[in-house]
Protein backbone atom coordinates (compact mmCIF):
# COMPACT_ATOMS: atom_id res chain seq x y z
CA UNK A 1 0.00 0.00 0.00
CA UNK A 2 2.39 2.78 0.88
CA UNK A 3 4.62 1.83 -2.29
CA UNK A 4 1.20 2.57 -4.33
CA UNK A 5 0.68 5.41 -2.80
CA UNK A 6 3.74 7.10 -3.53
CA UNK A 7 3.55 6.58 -7.25
CA UNK A 8 1.92 8.17 -10.19
CA UNK A 9 -1.46 8.35 -10.71
CA UNK A 10 -0.64 6.34 -13.97
CA UNK A 11 1.63 3.84 -12.01
CA UNK A 12 -1.04 3.55 -9.67
CA UNK A 13 -3.66 2.19 -11.81
CA UNK A 14 -0.96 -0.35 -13.58
CA UNK A 15 -0.44 -1.75 -10.12
CA UNK A 16 -4.03 -2.02 -9.72
CA UNK A 17 -5.13 -3.07 -12.69
CA UNK A 18 -2.54 -5.95 -12.37
CA UNK A 19 -3.82 -6.92 -9.05
CA UNK A 20 -7.23 -6.78 -9.96
CA UNK A 21 -7.48 -7.93 -13.59
CA UNK A 22 -4.10 -9.86 -14.56
CA UNK A 23 -4.06 -11.96 -11.21
CA UNK A 24 -7.17 -12.96 -11.47
CA UNK A 25 -6.53 -14.08 -15.13
CA UNK A 26 -3.36 -15.96 -14.40
CA UNK A 27 -5.46 -18.28 -11.54
CA UNK A 28 -7.91 -19.18 -14.72
CA UNK A 29 -4.74 -20.07 -16.67
CA UNK A 30 -3.69 -21.93 -13.69
CA UNK A 31 -7.19 -23.65 -12.68
CA UNK A 32 -6.99 -24.43 -16.85
CA UNK A 33 -3.44 -26.25 -16.59
CA UNK A 34 -5.02 -28.56 -14.25
CA UNK A 35 -8.57 -29.52 -16.56
CA UNK A 36 -8.56 -33.59 -17.02
CA UNK A 37 -9.02 -34.66 -21.03
CA UNK A 38 -10.35 -37.75 -20.32
CA UNK A 39 -12.56 -37.03 -17.71
CA UNK A 40 -13.59 -33.63 -19.01
CA UNK A 41 -13.39 -31.97 -15.79
CA UNK A 42 -10.82 -29.86 -13.26
CA UNK A 43 -9.21 -31.45 -10.64
CA UNK A 44 -8.53 -28.75 -7.32
CA UNK A 45 -7.63 -29.38 -4.30
CA UNK A 46 -9.04 -28.03 -1.36
CA UNK A 47 -5.93 -26.18 -0.20
CA UNK A 48 -5.60 -24.68 -3.51
CA UNK A 49 -9.16 -23.60 -3.79
CA UNK A 50 -8.85 -21.33 -0.47
CA UNK A 51 -5.48 -20.44 -1.36
CA UNK A 52 -6.92 -19.08 -4.63
CA UNK A 53 -10.03 -17.45 -2.47
CA UNK A 54 -7.06 -15.94 -0.35
CA UNK A 55 -5.48 -14.23 -2.76
CA UNK A 56 -8.47 -12.90 -5.01
CA UNK A 57 -9.51 -11.64 -1.24
CA UNK A 58 -6.04 -9.77 -0.68
CA UNK A 59 -6.04 -8.75 -4.36
CA UNK A 60 -9.47 -7.03 -3.91
CA UNK A 61 -8.88 -5.60 -1.03
CA UNK A 62 -5.90 -3.94 -1.58
CA UNK A 63 -7.42 -2.77 -5.27
CA UNK A 64 -10.39 -1.24 -3.29
CA UNK A 65 -8.15 0.88 -0.65
CA UNK A 66 -5.70 1.59 -3.70
CA UNK A 67 -8.48 2.99 -5.64
CA UNK A 68 -10.45 4.63 -2.83
CA UNK A 69 -6.88 6.45 -1.86
CA UNK A 70 -6.25 7.49 -5.33
CA UNK A 71 -10.31 9.20 -5.13
CA UNK A 72 -9.69 10.59 -1.80
CA UNK A 73 -6.94 12.75 -3.61
CA UNK A 74 -8.62 13.58 -6.08
CA UNK A 75 -11.93 14.64 -4.14
CA UNK A 76 -9.14 16.31 -1.70
CA UNK A 77 -7.40 18.49 -4.69
CA UNK A 78 -11.12 19.70 -5.83
CA UNK A 79 -11.95 20.66 -2.43
CA UNK A 80 -8.68 22.59 -1.46
CA UNK A 81 -8.79 24.02 -4.77
CA UNK A 82 -12.61 25.40 -3.82
CA UNK A 83 -11.50 26.56 -0.57
CA UNK A 84 -7.77 27.15 -1.58
CA UNK A 85 -7.48 30.85 -0.28
CA UNK A 86 -8.53 29.23 2.96
CA UNK A 87 -6.38 25.95 3.53
CA UNK A 88 -2.76 26.61 1.23
CA UNK A 89 -1.27 24.06 4.24
CA UNK A 90 -3.21 21.07 2.25
CA UNK A 91 -2.27 22.12 -1.14
CA UNK A 92 1.60 22.71 -0.20
CA UNK A 93 1.28 18.79 1.23
CA UNK A 94 -0.04 17.79 -1.59
CA UNK A 95 2.41 19.64 -3.75
CA UNK A 96 5.20 18.03 -1.73
CA UNK A 97 3.71 14.29 -2.94
CA UNK A 98 4.66 14.49 -6.33
CA UNK A 99 3.16 12.78 -9.40
CA UNK A 100 -0.10 14.40 -11.39
CA UNK A 101 -1.95 15.25 -7.84
CA UNK A 102 1.56 17.07 -6.69
CA UNK A 103 2.04 18.85 -9.68
CA UNK A 104 -1.35 19.77 -10.05
CA UNK A 105 -1.69 21.39 -6.66
CA UNK A 106 1.95 22.69 -7.53
CA UNK A 107 0.50 24.55 -10.44
CA UNK A 108 -2.66 26.15 -8.32
CA UNK A 109 -0.72 26.56 -5.27
CA UNK A 110 1.59 29.20 -7.86
CA UNK A 111 -1.45 30.64 -9.24
CA UNK A 112 -3.11 31.50 -5.84
CA UNK A 113 0.93 32.79 -4.97
CA UNK A 114 0.40 35.01 -7.82
CA UNK A 115 -3.16 36.65 -7.01
CA UNK A 116 -1.39 36.97 -3.64
CA UNK A 117 0.98 39.21 -4.80
CA UNK A 118 -1.26 41.04 -7.69
CA UNK A 119 -3.35 41.44 -4.12
CA UNK A 120 -0.12 43.00 -2.35
CA UNK A 121 0.54 45.19 -5.60
CA UNK A 122 -2.66 46.53 -5.55
CA UNK A 123 -2.61 47.23 -1.88
CA UNK A 124 1.11 49.04 -2.49
CA UNK A 125 -0.88 51.47 -4.99
CA UNK A 126 -3.28 52.11 -2.83
CA UNK A 127 -1.06 52.97 -0.11
CA UNK A 128 1.11 55.30 -2.99
CA UNK A 129 -2.11 57.42 -3.88
CA UNK A 130 -3.41 57.56 0.23
CA UNK A 131 0.00 59.06 0.30
CA UNK A 132 0.26 61.33 -2.34
CA UNK A 133 -3.72 62.07 -1.97
CA UNK A 134 -3.23 62.89 2.44
CA UNK A 135 0.10 64.90 1.38
CA UNK A 136 -1.86 67.03 -1.56
CA UNK A 137 -5.04 67.69 0.82
CA UNK A 138 -2.54 68.71 4.03
CA UNK A 139 -1.00 71.56 1.59
CA UNK A 140 -4.49 72.42 0.32
CA UNK A 141 -5.75 72.28 3.47
CA UNK A 142 -3.44 75.43 4.54
CA UNK A 143 -2.87 77.28 1.62
CA UNK A 144 -5.00 79.86 2.89
CA UNK A 145 -3.85 79.60 6.80
CA UNK A 146 -0.86 81.36 6.17
CA UNK A 147 0.77 80.64 9.75
CA UNK A 148 -0.03 76.99 8.96
CA UNK A 149 1.69 77.43 5.47
CA UNK A 150 4.65 78.86 7.08
CA UNK A 151 4.55 75.85 9.41
CA UNK A 152 4.93 73.69 6.59
CA UNK A 153 7.39 75.23 4.60
CA UNK A 154 9.75 74.49 7.61
CA UNK A 155 8.55 71.09 8.00
CA UNK A 156 9.57 70.35 4.71
CA UNK A 157 13.04 71.83 4.25
CA UNK A 158 13.91 70.32 7.84
CA UNK A 159 12.94 67.03 6.54
CA UNK A 160 14.69 67.82 2.90
CA UNK A 161 18.10 69.11 5.06
CA UNK A 162 17.82 65.85 7.04
CA UNK A 163 18.04 68.31 9.99
CA UNK A 164 16.75 67.10 13.24
CA UNK A 165 15.08 70.58 14.34
CA UNK A 166 14.26 73.57 12.52
CA UNK A 167 13.18 77.01 14.22
CA UNK A 168 11.72 80.05 12.75
CA UNK A 169 12.16 83.48 14.98
CA UNK A 170 10.27 86.64 13.95
CA UNK A 171 12.33 90.07 14.48
CA UNK A 172 10.93 93.30 15.25
CA UNK A 173 13.11 95.80 16.59
CA UNK A 174 16.04 93.32 17.94
CA UNK A 175 13.28 91.12 19.97
CA UNK A 176 12.94 87.94 18.64
CA UNK A 177 9.76 85.22 19.05
CA UNK A 178 9.30 82.21 18.03
CA UNK A 179 7.22 81.54 14.96
CA UNK A 180 7.38 77.82 14.27
CA UNK A 181 9.17 75.07 16.13
CA UNK A 182 10.25 71.78 14.57
CA UNK A 183 11.63 69.54 17.11
CA UNK A 184 10.52 67.60 19.89
CA UNK A 185 6.78 68.18 20.83
CA UNK A 186 7.18 68.51 24.86
CA UNK A 187 9.78 71.59 24.27
CA UNK A 188 7.93 74.90 25.10
CA UNK A 189 8.57 78.21 23.26
CA UNK A 190 10.72 79.60 26.47
CA UNK A 191 12.94 76.68 26.49
CA UNK A 192 13.59 77.38 22.66
CA UNK A 193 14.31 81.08 23.32
CA UNK A 194 16.23 80.46 26.28
CA UNK A 195 18.22 78.00 24.38
CA UNK A 196 19.19 80.37 20.69
CA UNK A 197 18.94 83.96 22.50
CA UNK A 198 23.01 84.10 22.89
CA UNK A 199 22.68 83.25 19.06
CA UNK A 200 20.14 85.08 17.69
CA UNK A 201 21.85 88.15 18.91
CA UNK A 202 25.04 87.40 17.17
CA UNK A 203 22.68 87.15 13.87
CA UNK A 204 22.35 90.79 13.32
CA UNK A 205 25.57 91.12 12.22
CA UNK A 206 25.54 89.02 9.60
CA UNK A 207 24.33 89.19 6.04
CA UNK A 208 23.98 85.90 4.91
CA UNK A 209 23.86 82.60 7.24
CA UNK A 210 26.28 81.68 9.27
CA UNK A 211 27.35 78.22 11.19
CA UNK A 212 27.94 77.06 14.73
CA UNK A 213 30.16 73.89 13.66
CA UNK A 214 30.06 70.68 15.98
CA UNK A 215 33.31 70.28 18.85
CA UNK A 216 32.25 66.92 19.04
CA UNK A 217 29.97 64.92 18.88
CA UNK A 218 27.23 65.38 21.15
CA UNK A 219 25.70 62.37 23.05
CA UNK A 220 22.42 64.31 24.71
CA UNK A 221 20.82 64.41 21.23
CA UNK A 222 17.67 64.94 22.87
CA UNK A 223 18.93 68.57 23.94
CA UNK A 224 17.81 71.82 22.25
CA UNK A 225 19.95 73.07 19.08
CA UNK A 226 22.66 71.26 19.75
CA UNK A 227 25.77 72.17 17.04
CA UNK A 228 26.18 72.40 14.53
CA UNK A 229 23.76 74.59 13.87
CA UNK A 230 22.58 76.86 11.14
CA UNK A 231 21.15 80.48 11.40
CA UNK A 232 19.77 82.36 8.40
CA UNK A 233 18.67 86.11 8.80
CA UNK A 234 15.53 86.51 6.86
CA UNK A 235 16.66 90.17 5.62
CA UNK A 236 14.45 92.30 3.22
CA UNK A 237 15.68 95.66 2.32
CA UNK A 238 18.25 95.29 4.68
CA UNK A 239 16.03 95.42 7.18
CA UNK A 240 15.72 92.12 9.55
CA UNK A 241 12.82 90.34 9.50
CA UNK A 242 13.16 86.81 11.50
CA UNK A 243 15.83 84.32 11.60
CA UNK A 244 15.60 80.88 10.08
CA UNK A 245 17.46 78.18 12.30
CA UNK A 246 18.62 74.34 11.08
CA UNK A 247 20.25 71.88 13.87
CA UNK A 248 21.80 68.87 12.21
CA UNK A 249 22.59 67.27 15.06
CA UNK A 250 21.74 63.92 15.22
CA UNK A 251 21.68 62.99 11.46
CA UNK A 252 24.86 64.52 9.80
CA UNK A 253 27.71 66.63 11.71
CA UNK A 254 28.26 69.33 9.15
CA UNK A 255 26.74 71.22 7.04
CA UNK A 256 27.86 71.03 2.98
CA UNK A 257 28.10 74.09 0.96
CA UNK A 258 24.83 72.62 -0.85
CA UNK A 259 22.92 72.98 2.52
CA UNK A 260 24.07 76.61 3.35
CA UNK A 261 22.78 77.50 -0.80
CA UNK A 262 19.33 75.82 0.83
CA UNK A 263 19.01 77.97 3.71
CA UNK A 264 19.90 81.21 1.94
CA UNK A 265 17.33 80.39 -1.07
CA UNK A 266 15.00 79.76 1.54
CA UNK A 267 15.75 82.65 3.78
CA UNK A 268 15.29 84.92 1.13
CA UNK A 269 12.49 83.77 -0.34
CA UNK A 270 10.85 83.80 3.50
CA UNK A 271 12.19 87.04 3.86
CA UNK A 272 9.39 88.32 0.58
CA UNK A 273 7.06 86.35 2.46
CA UNK A 274 7.57 87.72 6.24
CA UNK A 275 7.11 91.41 3.95
CA UNK A 276 3.81 90.45 2.21
CA UNK A 277 2.54 89.24 5.13
CA UNK A 278 3.17 92.47 7.04
CA UNK A 279 0.72 94.35 4.67
CA UNK A 280 -1.79 91.66 3.96
CA UNK A 281 -1.37 87.72 5.63
CA UNK A 282 -4.08 86.69 3.52
CA UNK A 283 -2.94 88.38 0.57
CA UNK A 284 -2.82 86.16 -2.88
CA UNK A 285 0.66 87.68 -2.93
CA UNK A 286 1.52 86.81 0.18
CA UNK A 287 0.28 83.51 -0.64
CA UNK A 288 2.21 83.38 -3.74
CA UNK A 289 5.56 84.36 -2.31
CA UNK A 290 5.41 81.72 0.97
CA UNK A 291 4.39 79.12 -1.71
CA UNK A 292 7.43 79.63 -3.40
CA UNK A 293 9.07 79.17 -0.30
CA UNK A 294 7.52 75.74 -0.22
CA UNK A 295 8.78 74.93 -3.51
CA UNK A 296 12.40 75.26 -2.79
CA UNK A 297 11.80 73.15 0.07
CA UNK A 298 10.52 70.58 -1.82
CA UNK A 299 12.83 71.08 -4.68
CA UNK A 300 16.04 70.46 -1.49
CA UNK A 301 14.32 67.18 -1.11
CA UNK A 302 15.93 65.78 -4.03
CA UNK A 303 20.03 66.56 -3.80
CA UNK A 304 19.49 66.56 -7.97
CA UNK A 305 17.09 69.28 -8.28
CA UNK A 306 18.25 71.58 -6.30
CA UNK A 307 18.40 75.27 -7.76
CA UNK A 308 16.35 73.92 -10.75
CA UNK A 309 13.41 75.82 -9.69
CA UNK A 310 15.94 79.34 -10.17
CA UNK A 311 17.76 78.28 -13.37
CA UNK A 312 13.89 77.03 -15.27
CA UNK A 313 13.28 80.70 -14.41
CA UNK A 314 16.27 82.59 -15.62
CA UNK A 315 16.07 80.40 -18.85
CA UNK A 316 12.44 80.52 -19.44
CA UNK A 317 12.30 84.51 -18.69
CA UNK A 318 15.09 84.99 -21.42
CA UNK A 319 13.69 82.83 -24.21
CA UNK A 320 10.65 85.07 -23.16
CA UNK A 321 12.83 88.28 -23.63
CA UNK A 322 14.51 87.29 -26.94
CA UNK A 323 10.79 86.07 -28.78
CA UNK A 324 9.57 89.41 -27.60
CA UNK A 325 6.95 88.39 -25.54
CA UNK A 326 5.08 91.48 -23.47
CA UNK A 327 6.05 91.97 -19.91
CA UNK A 328 3.23 90.96 -18.58
CA UNK A 329 4.12 87.40 -19.95
CA UNK A 330 7.81 87.43 -18.90
CA UNK A 331 6.31 87.98 -15.15
CA UNK A 332 3.68 84.79 -15.43
CA UNK A 333 6.82 82.92 -16.89
CA UNK A 334 8.84 83.62 -14.13
CA UNK A 335 5.76 82.66 -11.72
CA UNK A 336 4.97 79.34 -12.99
CA UNK A 337 8.74 78.50 -13.34
CA UNK A 338 8.47 78.69 -9.39
CA UNK A 339 5.91 76.82 -8.92
CA UNK A 340 5.58 74.39 -11.49
CA UNK A 341 6.98 71.19 -9.79
CA UNK A 342 4.96 72.27 -6.55
CA UNK A 343 2.92 68.78 -6.71
CA UNK A 344 6.29 66.89 -6.23
CA UNK A 345 5.35 67.80 -2.50
CA UNK A 346 3.01 65.14 -2.45
CA UNK A 347 5.26 62.08 -3.42
CA UNK A 348 7.92 60.36 -1.59
CA UNK A 349 11.23 62.28 -3.29
CA UNK A 350 12.69 58.70 -3.69
CA UNK A 351 10.37 58.06 -6.45
CA UNK A 352 12.29 60.50 -8.15
CA UNK A 353 15.56 60.01 -7.55
CA UNK A 354 15.22 56.37 -7.64
CA UNK A 355 17.31 54.57 -9.89
CA UNK A 356 16.46 51.62 -11.91
CA UNK A 357 12.83 50.92 -13.38
CA UNK A 358 9.73 52.67 -12.29
CA UNK A 359 6.98 51.05 -11.45
CA UNK A 360 3.01 51.41 -12.79
CA UNK A 361 2.03 52.89 -9.89
CA UNK A 362 5.35 54.96 -9.47
CA UNK A 363 4.48 56.21 -12.76
CA UNK A 364 1.10 57.48 -12.53
CA UNK A 365 2.12 59.21 -9.12
CA UNK A 366 4.97 60.42 -11.35
CA UNK A 367 2.85 62.02 -14.01
CA UNK A 368 0.52 63.59 -11.50
CA UNK A 369 2.78 65.63 -10.23
CA UNK A 370 2.08 69.15 -12.81
CA UNK A 371 -2.32 68.18 -11.83
CA UNK A 372 -0.85 68.12 -7.95
CA UNK A 373 0.91 71.48 -8.56
CA UNK A 374 -2.01 72.88 -10.69
CA UNK A 375 -4.54 72.26 -7.78
CA UNK A 376 -2.48 73.79 -4.82
CA UNK A 377 -1.99 76.84 -7.12
CA UNK A 378 -6.12 77.32 -7.78
CA UNK A 379 -6.60 78.47 -4.54
CA UNK A 380 -4.87 82.37 -5.68
CA UNK A 381 -7.58 84.04 -7.24
CA UNK A 382 -5.02 86.55 -8.76
CA UNK A 383 -2.59 83.72 -10.38
CA UNK A 384 -5.52 81.94 -12.55
CA UNK A 385 -2.67 82.91 -15.51
CA UNK A 386 -0.16 80.40 -13.96
CA UNK A 387 -2.47 77.30 -13.87
CA UNK A 388 -2.12 76.67 -17.73
CA UNK A 389 1.98 76.18 -18.01
CA UNK A 390 2.01 74.45 -14.36
CA UNK A 391 -0.52 72.14 -15.85
CA UNK A 392 1.30 71.54 -19.02
CA UNK A 393 4.61 71.93 -18.59
CA UNK A 394 4.90 68.18 -19.65
CA UNK A 395 3.04 67.87 -22.81
CA UNK A 396 4.35 67.23 -26.18
CA UNK A 397 2.87 69.12 -29.67
CA UNK A 398 2.22 65.29 -30.59
CA UNK A 399 0.14 64.17 -27.78
CA UNK A 400 2.27 61.60 -26.03
CA UNK A 401 3.17 64.09 -23.19
CA UNK A 402 1.22 64.15 -19.85
CA UNK A 403 -1.21 65.00 -17.68
CA UNK A 404 -4.04 65.72 -21.05
CA UNK A 405 -2.11 64.93 -24.27
CA UNK A 406 -2.51 67.87 -25.93
CA UNK A 407 -1.51 68.11 -29.65
CA UNK A 408 0.41 71.65 -31.38
CA UNK A 409 -2.10 74.72 -30.84
CA UNK A 410 -3.77 73.54 -28.10
CA UNK A 411 -0.28 73.94 -26.28
CA UNK A 412 0.24 77.65 -25.83
CA UNK A 413 3.42 79.45 -26.95
CA UNK A 414 4.36 80.49 -22.72
CA UNK A 415 3.98 76.42 -21.66
CA UNK A 416 6.31 75.56 -24.39
CA UNK A 417 8.51 77.94 -23.34
CA UNK A 418 8.70 76.30 -19.74
CA UNK A 419 8.33 73.03 -21.24
CA UNK A 420 11.80 73.65 -23.37
CA UNK A 421 13.33 75.98 -20.40
CA UNK A 422 12.58 72.74 -17.75
CA UNK A 423 13.85 69.91 -20.53
CA UNK A 424 17.27 71.55 -21.15
CA UNK A 425 17.66 71.93 -17.31
CA UNK A 426 16.62 68.26 -16.36
CA UNK A 427 19.47 67.37 -19.25
CA UNK A 428 21.96 69.20 -17.99
CA UNK A 429 21.73 67.97 -14.38
CA UNK A 430 23.17 65.28 -13.25
CA UNK A 431 20.22 62.55 -12.11
CA UNK A 432 20.41 59.44 -9.87
CA UNK A 433 20.36 57.12 -13.12
CA UNK A 434 22.96 59.11 -15.23
CA UNK A 435 24.76 61.89 -15.17
CA UNK A 436 24.52 65.28 -16.67
CA UNK A 437 25.36 65.99 -20.35
CA UNK A 438 27.08 68.35 -21.55
CA UNK A 439 25.63 71.17 -23.79
CA UNK A 440 26.10 69.45 -26.91
CA UNK A 441 24.72 66.42 -25.95
CA UNK A 442 21.67 68.53 -24.26
CA UNK A 443 21.55 70.28 -27.97
CA UNK A 444 21.02 67.17 -29.72
CA UNK A 445 18.79 65.62 -27.80
CA UNK A 446 16.66 68.66 -27.98
CA UNK A 447 17.18 68.64 -31.97
CA UNK A 448 16.10 65.03 -31.89
CA UNK A 449 12.73 66.09 -29.98
CA UNK A 450 12.07 68.72 -32.45
CA UNK A 451 12.83 65.91 -35.08
CA UNK A 452 10.33 64.06 -33.56
CA UNK A 453 7.78 66.86 -33.55
CA UNK A 454 7.68 67.01 -29.88
CA UNK A 455 9.11 70.24 -29.04
CA UNK A 456 8.33 74.08 -30.29
CA UNK A 457 11.83 74.51 -33.01
CA UNK A 458 11.16 78.38 -32.69
CA UNK A 459 11.45 78.02 -28.64
CA UNK A 460 14.54 75.94 -29.20
CA UNK A 461 16.14 78.42 -31.39
CA UNK A 462 15.62 80.97 -29.05
CA UNK A 463 16.80 79.06 -26.55
CA UNK A 464 19.99 78.41 -28.73
CA UNK A 465 20.80 81.98 -28.51
CA UNK A 466 21.47 81.72 -25.39
CA UNK A 467 23.40 79.34 -24.84
FE1 LIG B 1 7.71 68.81 -13.68
FE1 LIG C 1 10.66 70.86 -13.50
Amino acid sequence: MTDVKSKSLLRRFSIIFVGVALIPFIILFFLHSLYDESHRFIQILDAHFSLIIVIIGIISILGFFGMRMMIKKIILLTKTVKEAVIDRKTMLELAEEGGEIGELAKSFFYALKRVDEREQQSKETKKIIYDVLKKASEVLAVVNNYDNLIRLVLKTATDALGAKQGALFSADEGRYALKVWIGNDDVTSEQVMDTAQSYLDQVAGHNRPFLITAKEKSKQSDKLLIPPLVFSPLVYNEKLLGVLCFCGNGYWNKFSNEHMVVVLNLSHQLAVSFENAKINKHSDQTCFETLAALALAVEAKDPYSRGHLGRVGKTAQKIGELMGLPAEDIKTLRDASMLHDIGKIATMHDIFIKQGKISEEEKYVIRNHPVISESIVLHLQTYKHLLDPIRHHHEQLDGSGYPDGLKNEEISRITSILTIADLFDTFMQNRSYRSGMDLTDAKKELDNLVIAGKIDKDVVASLYQIY
